[in-house]
């Protein structure tokens, strides 16, 4: 064969190789990869009328908090009769993994979630609580568009009790939980800690509600990993709560709560096995939106075998595009607050303006009633 002739069949090789992957229409005029993708679309609309509100408040945070609590549970050491991994458990069991101690405040999501598996009988828990999750995340500035693979199979048992890690645990033990679950590696587990950038606890102390874990809640920022770093002045409530260490930010008014601290955020923060990873983390908007986007890839399909399961990836709605702030110490806060054991470079970054310790805002309008919905259910 000619050379030339070589290059044009190598070139048309090309062509077909990038040639666009929507294969099949949907009902409402989406082109998709995969024609059993389409049943996401009404879904992806529904939960976002009905629950998230285009809105990075409580449910959309609730609703990716899911995501781990029902993949998590799943142990190589134990075997299948653990449980199943994403597999649903959390909706198909109501009143027996959402009890458990390591998912209190879970209810909310559970019985919010509920509802779909009746008004969208053709998409099975499984995959509604993994699919929820990456849209309601859609709704948080500076997210990832998350990968979505669907199929996978539903559970046909709860999860056993103890395999969601606490914050009281130590970091040996959440490594190797978070080994023991899906192989995951310690940088992996701090890529995934990026969730707690839009994070509020409302059961580490039961005095208050929705107690945010850095000062941008509502964004998806590098701004907890910062946070985490500064050294704690205090308690946003009651100082004995089991989990929980001083926050650098614990002042408070009306329902603006100050910042509460995990402990378990803590100690990965200056660990020698994870404190790099967290500290490379801070002001790097980018590589933590894609280094959080891969390891949820991995946590998203605990259970299934990628092979088997379709990308549907495209069903996913895009991220808003609100951009976010660069990472900058609270007012009041410099690198004098820092408290550092990794000894790589800290980037260099302002303060923000103001005397005092600014208050962090209750709902992500500003305001102190903010739009949220709670569906009564069995959870
Ligand atoms: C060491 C591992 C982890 C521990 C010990 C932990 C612990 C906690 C605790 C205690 C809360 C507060 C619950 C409450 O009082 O309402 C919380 C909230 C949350 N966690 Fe984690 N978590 C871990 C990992 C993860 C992961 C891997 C994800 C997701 C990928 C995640 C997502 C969230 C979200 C989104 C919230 C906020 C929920 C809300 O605002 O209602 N967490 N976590």
């Amino acid at each position: 064969m000619a050379f030339s002739a070589l290059l044009a069949l190598v070139a048309l090789a090309a062509t077909v190789r990038a040639a666009p992957s929507h294969t099949a229409v949907c009902p409402d005029g989406s082109r998709v990869g995969n024609a059993a993708c389409c049943k996401f679309i009404p879904l992806a609309k529904d939960l976002q009328e009905t629950v998230f509100q285009n809105d990075c408040g409580e449910d959309t945070h609730e609703a990716v908090r899911l995501i781990f609590h029902d993949a998590v549970s799943i142990s190589k050491k134990l075997g299948p009769s653990a449980g199943g991994g994403a597999d649903g458990s959390m909706l198909l069991f109501p009143t027996v993994e959402p009890n458990f101690p390591a998912n209190n405040g879970i209810d909310d999501s559970v019985n919010n979630l509920i509802p779909f598996l009746t008004s969208h009988p053709e998409v099975g828990a499984a995959d509604l609580v993994q699919f929820a999750g990456a849209v309601a995340l859609s709704n948080c500035p500076g997210a990832p568009q998350l990968e979505f693979m669907a199929g996978r199979r539903n559970a046909k048992a709860p999860a056993i009790i103890g395999l969601i890690p606490e914050p009281q645990d130590n970091v040996t033990s959440i490594l190797e939980r978070f080994a023991d679950a899906g192989d995951f590696t310690p940088f992996e587990v701090v890529s995934l800690l990026a969730s707690h950038s839009i994070a509020r606890a409302d059961k580490v102390d039961e005095t208050i509600d929705a107690a945010p874990f850095d000062s941008t809640p509502f964004d998806f920022d590098t701004q907890v990993f910062l946070e985490v770093l500064l050294k704690g002045t205090g308690f946003p409530g009651l100082n004995n709560n089991t989990g929980e260490v001083m926050s650098p930010l614990p002042h408070g008014s009306g329902n603006d709560t100050g910042e509460l601290r995990l402990q378990s955020d803590f100690v990965l923060a200056r660990d020698p096995r994870t404190a790099c990873f967290w500290q490379g983390f801070v002001d790097q908007q980018e590589f933590m939106a894609k280094s959080f986007k891969a390891a949820m890839a991995k946590l998203a399909i605990l259970g299934s075998k990628r092979s088997e399961l379709i990308d549907c990836s495209d069903v996913v709605p895009p991220t808003v595009r609100t951009p976010v702030r660069r990472a900058s110490f609270p007012a009041t806060k410099s690198v004098k607050d820092l408290e550092l054991t990794c000894k790589q470079r800290f980037p260099t970054l302002t303060t923000d303006r103001g005397a005092q310790q600014t208050l962090i805002p209750h709902c992500s309008n500003g305001g102190q009633d903010c739009p949220a919905v709670q569906f009564n259910g069995p959870a």
